[in-house]
């Protein structure tokens, strides 16, 4: 997730950009830069915060057009080469680009672009949509002649380009213009008097206006310091609604949502899918994972997975220990980073290591990882914070592409280390003749679907809201799963636990009966996640001894599912989907449960008492 804005105005653009990047710092902050229109481009980048970048522009640099960005890294590391914008051009530079997105075929175009002559700084897939636009402009790297316009050249350099984006444009020929283009990416357009704003939320220039326009998939736009111009896919002028932000900055920080982590919990549907962004080909039934240091062959040679991870890693992990051995038939070991360092563990040939860390700074992950190292394990991390320790130290990295997640407690950062480690062991499965490409093709329809369906529960929060809200005052609550969704249980207990401060207990249900069933009594409310499945039978047998002894069961299953409202008091509904894949749609309902539980006790939910985002500490 990263923040673009721009500016077409009367003013100078430099000191606009730098005050709406602050506003969007928390959409990332590895560097920053902006672009305005001078006597030509002028380009100033700095890697880290926005104060950074300040401090690398002139006082008085002039230009009332321009653009900026701050970066939280997907492609590339946060360096100045790979901070925003990117330009394309030869002495002059002609044109220059921020971009928020995934551009899925970049890899394509880049080896194209290079055949034809254009030069790579960086390694961000956004550099090619600033080389395509050039092309298509001025035919060649060298070219000074424009042969079309730079909305026509755009119109078609972006039917060459497959993913996500929030493009801001401008071009040294084509002067008090800032061009817009928008898919799957949030972009956004200010109204001033005479001057014209765009961002990728509103909190950026929300100083200067509340009138906006919301610019929609497959628009471009062309903002002058005068008036904006908004054009359809075939390019067609179009009519748009200006709306009025009623919103305060806090408000408009968090897209208008109460919290960070109801925004986090929300924004799955976009994490989900952008970490599957050129990952997968449902036409080849393949996955690609090219940032695995790992042949082949030495994927079919891997006798053993060792994970490491803690807390809600550590539930991602535990579900790719299921799904390592039942698809891959490798043997897949996890740990607790704090007790694996003092345990002196056994070491076999063959292993692979995986560390799972959202922050990549995990004091104990980091230890256990150093351990694991010294015995010659090659080690993968999946990670979300592109540059965080731990990419530095494992021989490959896995990126999450959650963006920056706020709430203390870890919710779309989970999602998408397990869509990951999904991803992971199918294509170790795949490898190892475990299974067909067509198996691999349904599983790949199967998971795009992911976030469409998170879309749905999403839909329906309020029956979630008021299951909360009945039970935000019991003393204990208990969650139940069994095969897949045991971490899942797991993970549910612990987000009820760090922010509403519940006491909670996650269980295989199985083990219920070995024990923890003594603690039940009368209207203790059961979470039993139950959608359908090689264990749903057993599951239903736990309900029922879980109901004789006059607890409650709150159920978590599938839309179709006419039996379990026979057994269970209330029944919270999850889309019918792949079996495997259900833990993903689970784990949403038990987030949105532990938020309305929270927010009915009135907790800190976004900085729970004694919690950290990052534990640095041993
Ligand atoms: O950054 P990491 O994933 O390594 O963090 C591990 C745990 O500290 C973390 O998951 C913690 O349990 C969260 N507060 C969970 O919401």
């Amino acid at each position: 997730m990263c923040g673009i804005v721009g500016y077409a105005g009367r003013n100078a653009a430099a000191p606009v950009l730098i005050e709406s990047l602050k506003k969007l710092e928390y959409r990332g902050y590895d560097s920053a830069g902006i672009t305005v229109l001078g006597s030509g481009i002028e380009t100033y980048k700095a890697v880290g915060k926005i104060i950074n970048l300040e401090s690398e522009i002139p006082k008085k640099l002039g230009g009332t057009v321009g653009i900026g960005h701050t970066r939280w890294a997907t492609h590339g590391r946060p360096n100045t080469e790979n901070a925003h914008p990117h330009n394309s051009g030869v002495n002059p530079e002609k044109i220059s680009i921020v971009h928020n997105g995934i551009i899925e075929n970049y890899m394509a175009l880049k080896e194209r672009l290079i055949g034809e002559g254009y030069q790579f700084k960086s390694e961000t897939d956004t550099e090619v949509i600033a080389h395509l636009l050039h092309k298509h402009i001025y035919g060649k790297p060298d070219g000074k002649e424009a042969q079309c316009e730079l909305l026509v050249g755009l119109r078609e350099a972006l039917k060459e380009i497959e993913g996500s984006y929030a493009l801001g444009i401008i071009s040294a020929d084509e002067q008090g213009k800032l061009l817009l283009a928008r898919k799957d990416s949030p972009l956004v357009i200010g109204l001033g008097k005479g001057e014209n704003f765009a961002a990728s939320d509103v909190t950026a220039f929300l100083n200067h206006t509340r009138d906006v326009i919301f610019v929609d998939d497959f628009e471009t736009a062309v903002l002058s310091p005068s008036g904006v111009e908004i054009f359809d896919r075939e390019g067609n002028l179009k009519e748009k609604k200006i709306e009025k932000i009623e919103w305060d900055f806090e408000a408009a920080e968090k897209a208008g949502y109460e919290h960070f982590m109801l925004k986090e919990i929300h924004e799955q549907v976009t994490a989900i899918h952008d970490t599957l962004a050129g990952k997968v080909s449902e036409l080849e039934g393949a996955i690609y994972l090219n940032e695995l240091n790992l042949s082949e062959d030495e994927i079919r040679k891997l006798s053993r997975v060792q994970i490491l991870a803690c807390g809600t890693s550590w539930h991602a992990g535990l579900l790719g220990k299921y799904l390592f051995e039942q698809l891959a038939g490798i043997h897949c070991d996890i740990d607790i980073c704090s007790e694996y360092r003092y345990r002196n563990p056994v070491m076999n040939e063959g292993t692979l290591a995986i560390a799972i860390t959202q922050s990549g700074e995990t004091a104990d992950t980091l230890a256990a990882v150093r351990e694991i190292m010294s015995y010659n394990c090659p080690t993968l991390a999946i990670t979300n914070v592109v540059g965080s320790t731990i990419t530095r130290e494992a021989n490959s990295v896995l990126y999450t592409r959650a963006g920056p997640e706020i709430g203390v407690a870890a919710t779309k950062t989970f999602s998408t280390q397990i869509t990951l480690i999904y991803l992971l062991a199918v294509k170790f499965a795949l490898v190892r003749g475990k299974l067909s490409h067509d198996y691999v093709k349904s599983f790949i329809t199967e998971i795009r679907k992911v976030p469409g369906e998170i879309q749905q529960i999403l839909n329906q929060k309020e029956a979630i809201k008021e299951c909360a809200e009945n039970f935000a005052h019991a003393k204990s609550y208990f969650f139940l799963g069994r095969h897949l969704n045991y971490p899942i249980a797991l993970e549910g207990a612990l987000k009820l636990k760090e922010i509403s401060y519940v006491h909670a207990e996650g269980f295989a249900a199985g083990e219920l009966k070995h024990g923890p069933i003594a603690l039940l009594d009368e209207g203790t409310p059961v979470v039993a996640i139950a959608t359908r499945g090689q264990t749903y039978e057993k599951m239903l047998s736990n309900i029922k001894e879980v109901k004789a002894r006059d607890a409650v069961v709150i159920a978590v299953a599938d839309s179709k599912d006419t039996e379990i409202g026979k057994y269970a008091d209330i029944v919270l509904r999850v889309p019918q989907s792949d079996e495997l894949l259900a833990p993903l749609l689970s784990i949403v309902v038990l987030q949105l449960l532990s938020y309305y539980t929270a927010l009915a006790r009135n907790c800190s939910i976004d900085k729970p008492r004694n919690l950290a985002k990052s534990v640095t500490v041993e």
